[in-house]
């Protein structure tokens, strides 16, 4: 298997972002939403991203290659005194789980998150999402409280803990 590399999202990545972000949509309760994304939703959700200079990282096959993954950041908060708080986004493909790039993903996106001088990384991570639990505990998130029946999803509610890693020394 080709050496996994992690770059910048490129437009030409939206289809398959799109596809990895649906199916943890509609197979998995990693997220809170019930709707997959159309084109033009995820071609706007990459637009706005870049529009704010917020990262979007992709895992590739080696160069050119096939995108396995893709991780974000965003505010975690609309309100101004949030300003260096951000929370986190990372999903891999179904097929490429458990393969170690959700560890790569992530630690490059802290990286850039403390080169730009923010504070301190949210995860908001589905109570019952060991790997994720696991996956960021591992990169030193700390567990920072727990949202009991936060989600309502496939007919049952689902808790939600928060965890967080404190970016500068
Ligand atoms: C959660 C997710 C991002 C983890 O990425 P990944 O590439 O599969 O994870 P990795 O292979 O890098 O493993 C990371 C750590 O989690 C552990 N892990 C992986 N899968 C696991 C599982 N099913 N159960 C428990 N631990 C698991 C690994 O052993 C590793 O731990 P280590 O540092 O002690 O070796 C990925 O599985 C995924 O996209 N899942 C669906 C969407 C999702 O849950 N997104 C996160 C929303 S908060």
């Amino acid at each position: 298997m080709p050496q996994i590399e992690i770059r910048d999202a490129l437009p030409a990545d939206a289809e398959a972002i799109r596809a990895i972000y649906n199916d943890a949509v509609l197979n998995t309760t990693a997220v809170f939403d019930y709707t997959p994304r159309d084109v033009a939703a995820q071609v706007a959700w990459l637009a706005a991203k870049a529009e704010q200079t917020l990262p979007v990282l992709v895992a590739t096959d080696g160069p050119g290659g096939a995108v396995a993954g893709y991780c974000s950041y965003g505010p975690f908060r609309p309100w101004p005194a949030y300003l260096y708080t951000v929370e986190n986004a990372i999903y891999i493909a179904p097929d490429r789980r458990g393969q170690g790039i959700g560890k790569l993903l992530l630690a490059r996106l802290t990286g850039l998150a403390r080169t730009r001088g923010l504070h301190t990384m949210i995860a908001g991570i589905t109570a019952e999402n060991a790997a994720s639990l696991r996956l960021h505990e591992a990169q030193g998130f700390t567990r920072a409280g727990l949202i009991r029946a936060a989600g309502w999803k496939f007919e049952r509610w689902l808790d939600l803990v928060f965890l967080q890693k404190m970016l500068q020394d």
